[in-house]
């Protein structure tokens, strides 16, 4: 029987802190790291290089089906990613990218085209998956599935101080207003809507540091981890005849 790759999800809000957990924590662990906003935000960044209207759907589908997105470990920790073997830079990390990238997120058949992509990242020995709908709907078998909540006013100031950080010029009265306008649409679209999955657990990150978020994951990914890898133990041994209870 192969064996099954373990898989954590989180998923939440923009500025829950999902994208900097996830990246230590896959530095941690040692996994694979999909951060699959990017992959909407580089699609919504080659439909303009392409100068693809994005309310054309059929075009921005077949577009989204072709594009090849990889997630590299950056200098600083933070993931470098490549589009169609480029480097994309800071290009995709605008409040406007972020914006075009949500309104192609609420296309069903724009998701059913980058599911493949995603599905592919889980490769040995473990993959850290952040987003809107990996527990949910990309990989509903997960190890364990996290969900990151904040205060918006928290969410916006993180925003604004990691876009500052990255040279951008912002205004946080008007991140804040955008980055509501966002989580409404993510969460109330149709397809694959930004809601914790039912077995997720939920995490309140607005009154702690990352490095708590990181251990408390951690924390609980371990045992389910023991969990998973006894209950694999268990059904080879059961299978070549040997003793199959847990050890
Ligand atoms: O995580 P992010 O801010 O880079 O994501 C940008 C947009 O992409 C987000 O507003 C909605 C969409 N998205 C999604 O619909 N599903 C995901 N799994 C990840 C992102």
């Amino acid at each position: 029987m192969p064996s099954k790759v373990p898989v954590l999800c989180l998923d939440g809000p923009s500025g829950s802190g999902k994208g900097t957990v996830g990246q230590i924590c896959a530095q941690r662990l040692g996994w694979q790291y999909l951060d699959s906003g990017a992959i909407y935000r580089s699609l919504a960044f080659s439909l303009r290089q392409a100068g693809i209207d994005a309310a054309d759907i059929n075009s921005a589908a077949q577009q989204a089906a072709q594009l090849q997105v990889a997630c590299l470990p950056g200098p600083d920790g933070s993931a470098k990613i490549m589009v169609n073997g480029v480097d994309t830079g800071q290009d995709l990390r605008t409040e406007e990218i972020g914006e075009l990238a949500s309104k192609l997120a609420s296309e069903p058949r724009i998701r059913d085209a980058v599911l493949a992509a995603q599905r592919r990242a889980r490769r040995p020995p473990g993959l850290v998956a952040d987003g809107r709908d990996m527990g949910t709907t990309v990989f509903p078998d997960a190890t364990l599935k996290i969900f990151l909540t904040a205060a918006p006013q928290v969410r916006a100031e993180r925003r604004y101080k990691q876009l500052k950080l990255k040279g951008f010029d912002v205004n946080l009265a008007h991140l804040f207003e955008v980055i509501q306008d966002r989580d409404a649409r993510d969460a109330q679209r149709s397809a694959s809507p930004l809601v914790p999955a039912d077995d997720a657990v939920t995490l309140d990150t607005s009154d702690l540091e990352i490095n708590e978020v990181v251990s408390r994951v951690l924390d609980l990914l371990q045992p389910r981890l023991v969990h998973e890898r006894a209950g694999r133990t268990s059904i080879t041994s059961a299978s070549s005849g040997g003793d199959s209870r847990d050890r």
